[in-house]
């Protein structure tokens, strides 16, 4: 039986994590594996956050140590470069992680030098890990709710970062809105995104949402790059569309 037990190096080095055998790749919101913690196997779907935020460490272990996953670090590198490049001071920026997860992202970006994060999921597991496994990093770290935008104001939000959350069903183009509604003029946003959200025939709105922005000045689109985020379970590169824009 995967256990709850509190996170130290011994039992996450513990876990053992499989990949299927595929001979067709599956779509990347149908990823799954196998983990034992030497008992027994169970199998998590990557997109079941919640059970894989309730063991300590396997969120890493998957994404970070097998997958090879970057993201976190490219994002919060281009982040604070675009900060330098304003003269901006990192620890006294006030730092939204937008699809925070287990303060994967923000942690990274106190190691770095932020002082001021606000952490914001839909997954109360999401959060309960951050405190766990990261508790000095948030301010605050709000759920998904009616308080979510009052919690955004008072903590005078003037920075986000949005990582590896947008589409698959993750945050909706709606939620990504009303955020963008409570920042003032200058925020720096930096987020990535698959680019088949960003086509014009893609259902999610997400294009048309950015077009909108874009045109009613609400949001300028700064740089955008490809970028490695990922591999896949059976080992294809993953690319996603990395994005540094700013209010107006
Ligand atoms: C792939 S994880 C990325 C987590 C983190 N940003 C990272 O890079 O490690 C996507 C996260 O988005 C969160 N999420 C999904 N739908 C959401 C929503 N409507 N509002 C806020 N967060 C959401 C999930 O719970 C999950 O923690």
């Amino acid at each position: 039986m995967i256990t709850q037990a509190a996170p130290n190096s011994a039992s996450i080095r513990q876990l053992r994590v499989a990949f299927p055998q595929q001979s067709f790749p599956v779509g990347q919101d149908a990823e799954w594996c196998v983990v034992s913690d030497g008992d027994s196997w169970r199998e998590f779907r990557f997109h079941d956050y919640a059970q894989i935020y309730e063991v300590p460490g396997l969120y890493e272990k998957i994404f970070i140590e097998h997958l090879k996953s970057r993201s976190h670090l490219i994002m919060a590198e281009a982040l604070v470069r675009e900060l330098q490049a304003r003269k901006r001071c990192l620890s006294e920026c006030r730092i939204l992680d937008l699809g925070a997860g287990n303060g994967h992202v923000g942690a990274q970006l106190h190691e770095l030098g932020a002082r001021h994060l606000w952490g914001v999921d839909v997954l109360p597991e999401a959060r309960r890990a951050a405190q766990r496994q990261h508790p000095h990093v948030y301010t605050g770290y709000s759920l998904v709710g009616p308080q979510l935008l009052k919690d955004l104001k008072a903590f005078g939000v003037n920075t986000v970062i949005c990582v590896a959350a947008l589409g698959f069903g993750d945050i909706d183009p709606e939620l990504f809105e009303q955020v963008m509604s409570t920042l003032p003029s200058g925020s720096i946003i930096a987020f990535n995104i698959k680019e088949q959200f960003l086509n014009s025939l893609d259902p999610s709105g997400f294009n048309r949402l950015f077009g909108r922005l874009e045109t009613q000045g609400k949001l300028k689109s700064l740089r955008q790059w490809r970028h490695f985020h990922r591999f896949s379970t059976w080992g294809d590169p993953l690319h996603y569309l990395g994005v540094v824009a700013e209010c107006p």
